[in-house]
């Protein structure tokens, strides 16, 4: 799979897929992340990428020429399966969409800044548009890493079994259970013995029924 992502402040992006699981997708060539300029993509002199908005009022907003520019110049070179725009009011990003989403093979990923994108490159190019929550970061780039790494672990090859996605969070519309590990017993506190019996029937008995416990307790909404 390849994430394309088209940013102002690339070098908000730099770490993010440097190390541990994504790290890894990358080396062994299943998930390919490139993060474009769009200042490279402006005829604007010095760069300039945004200006003040129509009808009045504080903020500035990005132009649709260097958007479009760069839109298309990466369409001539890939076929994306997705264009996705990074804003507060887009659809709430959930594991569902993470799960759909890692199954495409190329993604584009336009970060908003300021008061956001005109809104013609939304009308005209933009296909899905993602929230990661109801607050308002100071720009997209951050949750199109949250984004990335969400769908990045979930391609087909990146996890092995000790990392499987299957018993995540919210796969199954449940949170996970609690996990343990050595040792036994820390302090005097000690793991539920029913983990330490060896039978996997038992054991995946207990951890539903955690699962539950959790969700009832922590996300109702998910239940109903
Ligand atoms: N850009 C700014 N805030 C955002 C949010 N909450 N989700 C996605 N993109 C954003």
């Amino acid at each position: 799979m390849k994430i394309d992502i088209i940013s102002v402040v690339p070098e908000l992006l730099d770490g993010p897929f440097s190390h541990s699981i994504l790290k890894r997708a990358k080396e062994k060539g299943l998930l390919e992340v490139n993060v474009y300029n769009l200042r490279k993509f402006t005829e604007y002199k010095h760069g300039q990428i945004d200006d003040y908005q129509f009808g009045g009022g504080a903020g500035m907003v990005m132009m649709p020429e260097p958007l479009a520019n760069a839109i298309e110049t990466l369409q001539k070179d890939t076929t994306y399966d997705e264009v996705i725009y990074m804003t507060p009011d887009g659809e709430r990003f959930k594991q569902q969409t993470a799960n759909l989403l890692s199954l495409k093979n190329n993604i584009l990923i336009i970060c908003g800044h300021y008061k956001g994108i005109d809104d013609r490159i939304r009308q005209h190019f933009v296909t899905r548009e993602i929230s990661i929550g109801d607050y308002v970061l100071s720009g997209g780039e951050l949750a199109a890493a949250v984004v990335t790494d969400a769908i990045g672990r979930l391609i087909p090859g990146v996890l092995n079994d000790e990392t499987s996605a299957l018993t995540d969070s919210f796969q199954d519309d449940l949170l996970a259970p609690p996990v343990y590990t050595r040792p036994a017993d820390f302090r005097d506190w000690k793991v539920p013995e029913i983990l330490l019996c060896g039978d996997p029937k038992k054991i995946g008995e207990w951890r539903h029924e955690q699962s539950l416990l959790r969700t009832k307790e922590r996300r109702p909404d998910l239940l109903s």
